[in-house]
């Protein structure tokens, strides 16, 4: 099983990593094999709007260090999309990753057909994390859920809310639920 992990925080050991990693390190002792890749570290663009995508290409035709992100997703199994909340969004390095998923998208797809361009079966687990009380930010699950869903993804989230600001806050709870969400869907693949 492959698990591509995108860790969209500034803080490499913040709430959303330390649960994406719950998960993936999880994962990984039932043989699944990770490749984590850390947003801040990189350098690439937002989606330029251009259409290249659905013109002269099928894949996002911005040559940075997000193109192999989105090349490895076509091969994942299990997608980890973690972020945290920002002024009622994702993070804007999150942001601008995600917005490069419209080159997932097909936009000549019949309106009953498959809007993917990704194969079928993949699952998107969703991190995000913030301070507010739990449930203030369900809009914005909700939104990246159906997103998800749009470019292929069944999804799978784990939000984590009343938080700390401290990165290293006691989140014991929601490890152990990116764990044994891990066991889950390792298990069933
Ligand atoms: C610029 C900025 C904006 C934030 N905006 C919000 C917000 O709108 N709502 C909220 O609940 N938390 C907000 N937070 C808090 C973060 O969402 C919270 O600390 C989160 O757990 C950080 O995740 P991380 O540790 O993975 O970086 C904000 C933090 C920063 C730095």
């Amino acid at each position: 099983m492959n698990i591509v992990s995108i860790h969209g925080s500034p803080r490499k050991n913040g709430t959303s990593a330390r649960i994406a990693r719950a998960f993936t390190e999880t994962a990984a002792t039932y043989g699944a094999a990770v490749t984590d890749y850390s947003l801040n570290a990189m350098q690439y663009r937002g989606c330029q709007g251009c259409e290249g995508c659905h013109t002269r290409s099928d894949r996002c035709v911005l040559l940075d260090d997000v193109t192999p992100v989105l090349d490895r997703l076509h091969a994942a199994d299990i997608v980890v999309f973690a972020a945290p909340i920002y002024f009622g969004d994702t993070c804007g390095q999150f942001k601008s990753f995600f917005d490069r998923l419209w080159s997932l998208i097909r936009t000549d797809a019949p309106d009953d057909g498959e809007n993917s361009r990704l194969p079928p079966g993949k699952v998107a687990v969703l991190v995000l994390t913030h301070v507010d009380a739990a449930g203030a930010h369900t809009d914005v699950a909700e939104r990246y859920v159906r997103n998800l869903e749009f470019c292929g993804f069944e999804v799978r989230p784990l939000v984590a809310g009343g938080l700390r600001l401290q990165p290293n806050g006691d989140i014991d709870g929601h490890l152990r639920a990116a764990a044994a969400l891990a066991r889950e869907l390792v298990r069933a693949g």
